[in-house]
């Protein structure tokens, strides 16, 4: 059983915790679906106000579902297309206030108002995305964007097997 000790006080000190609990359920292992799944146990757990929280990995070039908490989603998304596309392709972080007016938001909770997408690179290539959604509008801003880049950083060797 892991026992994690998150202060929730603050956003730095939040991701701070976050991030030292992910890198303790995944250090060493080397397997990349088990690290995105514990990942996204504590973001979901940790994390308020989310209403989806997960991965999709690129297979072949194609955004495919990766582990994740929160709704049932989309499989397969396109490079390109939806906010999770977009940050493959672009290689740039997607912090989206109000996904209804996001061209080609792609909803797979109806919930949704806001969401964070941040790419995990290595080199030129896009090993996965890590999404977040929340049911509240403009829920993201550039502590969480940071938060999470950190975690991408952390993440790629962890995540590309
Ligand atoms: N909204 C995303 C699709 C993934 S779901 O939010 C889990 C998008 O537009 O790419």
């Amino acid at each position: 059983m892991y026992a994690f000790d998150i202060a929730t006080d603050d956003k730095p000190a939040l991701y701070r915790d976050v991030l030292s609990a992910i890198d303790a359920v995944t250090a060493g292992e080397p397997d990349a679906i088990a690290n995105m799944a514990n990942a996204a146990a504590v973001l979901w757990q940790y994390l308020p106000d989310l209403n989806w929280a997960g991965f999709y990995r690129n297979v072949g070039g194609e955004l495919v579902l990766g582990p994740f908490q929160g709704q049932a989603a989309c499989i397969r998304i396109p490079f390109g297309k939806g906010v999770c596309g977009t940050a493959a392709e672009t290689h740039a972080t997607q912090l989206v206030d109000d996904v209804l007016a996001f061209p080609g938001h792609i909803a797979c909770d109806a919930a949704s108002r806001s969401e964070l997408v941040v790419p995990i690179v290595d080199g030129d290539r896009v090993v996965a995305v890590i999404d977040l959604d929340s049911p509240s509008p403009s829920r993201f801003d550039a502590e969480d964007a940071a938060g999470l880049e950190r975690l991408a950083k952390m993440l790629t060797d962890r995540v590309n097997r």
